[in-house]
């Protein structure tokens, strides 16, 4: 399918990431675009969520006029219903919950109700794309497009393709990241992590193991990636930012079965966990871990 071909997008999940990824399209891309989710309340607040933020950040900054932001809300429906709202779309993006049952089944439904020639494709951060494409008769139009957070902002978008993804497949949604201002990166979707999250994971590790020896404080050793790596932010004070102390701990048997002993995670994290220390909006993190536990004797 040529870019020129694609009018309309589904977007299944409206959380954090889904409703972000519907108003790209519809703000940059000028794409009518239905948000999925499973009850009214959550398409509302992922709808509301668009909405303000259209509103902070650019119609109050005079970046755009109310009129625009009424014809982007206009190009925008919410659904609670998949298959409905995928019958006459050209490329379905999936960005629910990172459980490979609920992908799967979102990828078998979208597969009996969307168009043959439509795109389905998974924002997930680190699962296999294939085992989501294994469930469907379009295996060849199956493959990742994994935004980074906040989609609005960040440029990556990593295109993994799984093993049986068509060439056409990857060449359609690089193009659409490249009209929705990104910089698309293709690789092998038999990556853990895929690109960028698998080269970070390990510094994030090591920083985590240097707290544990009581090598320096939180802040000093984000301090000495970002000082000699011209990062924006050490991986410490962002696996606390975004709270995903947690998701690691979560996501620890995955881990293991994908990187063996590379995926245990930390006794640090286990420790911060245990006590509440998890990270992310309103919550104590690794910092405050350091200050009131750990730095004491
Ligand atoms: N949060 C991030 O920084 C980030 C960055 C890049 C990629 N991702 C990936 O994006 C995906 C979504 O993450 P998120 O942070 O937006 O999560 P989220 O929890 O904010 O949103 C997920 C949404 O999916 C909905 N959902 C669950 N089952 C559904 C179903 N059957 N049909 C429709 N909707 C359903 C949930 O109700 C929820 O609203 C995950 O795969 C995650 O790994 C997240």
């Amino acid at each position: 399918m040529d870019i020129t071909q694609i009018n309309k997008i589904a977007v299944a999940g409206a959380g954090l990431m889904g409703n972000q990824i519907a108003e790209l399209l519809a703000r940059v891309g000028g794409y009518a675009v239905v948000v999925v989710d499973v009850n009214d309340s959550l398409v509302s607040k992922g709808l509301q969520a668009i909405d303000t933020r259209l509103e902070n950040l650019f119609v109050a900054k005079s970046k755009m006029t109310a009129g625009d932001k009424r014809q982007i809300m206009k190009r925008i429906q919410g659904s609670t219903r998949l298959e409905q709202a995928v019958k006459d779309v050209d490329i379905v993006i999936e960005a629910v919950l990172e459980n490979m049952n609920i992908k799967k089944d979102i990828f078998k439904r979208a597969d009996d109700s969307a168009p043959g020639h439509a795109i389905l494709a998974s924002n997930t951060s680190y699962l296999n794309i294939t085992e989501m494409a294994s469930v469907t008769r379009r295996p060849d139009k199956v493959v990742g497009m994994h935004f980074f957070n906040p989609p609005g902002v960040m440029k990556l978008v990593e295109i993994p393709r799984a093993s049986l993804t068509a060439d056409e497949t990857v060449e359609t949604i690089k193009a659409l990241a490249v009209k929705l201002g990104k910089e698309p990166v293709v690789c092998m979707d038999s990556s853990y992590g895929f690109l960028a999250n698998r080269v970070y994971a390990p510094m994030r590790a090591e920083a985590v193991q240097m707290v544990w020896e009581r090598v320096a404080a939180p802040a000093d050793i984000d301090n000495a990636v970002k000082l000699g790596y011209n990062l924006p932010m050490g991986p410490l004070e962002l696996s606390d930012r975004i709270g995903s102390w947690g998701i690691q701990a979560a996501s620890e048997d995955e881990r293991l079965r994908e990187l063996g002993e590379k995926g245990r995670i930390h006794p640090l994290v286990r420790m911060m966990i245990r006590a509440g220390y998890t990270g992310g909006a309103g919550k104590k993190g690794i910092y405050d871990f350091w200050k009131e536990v750990l730095s004491k004797p």
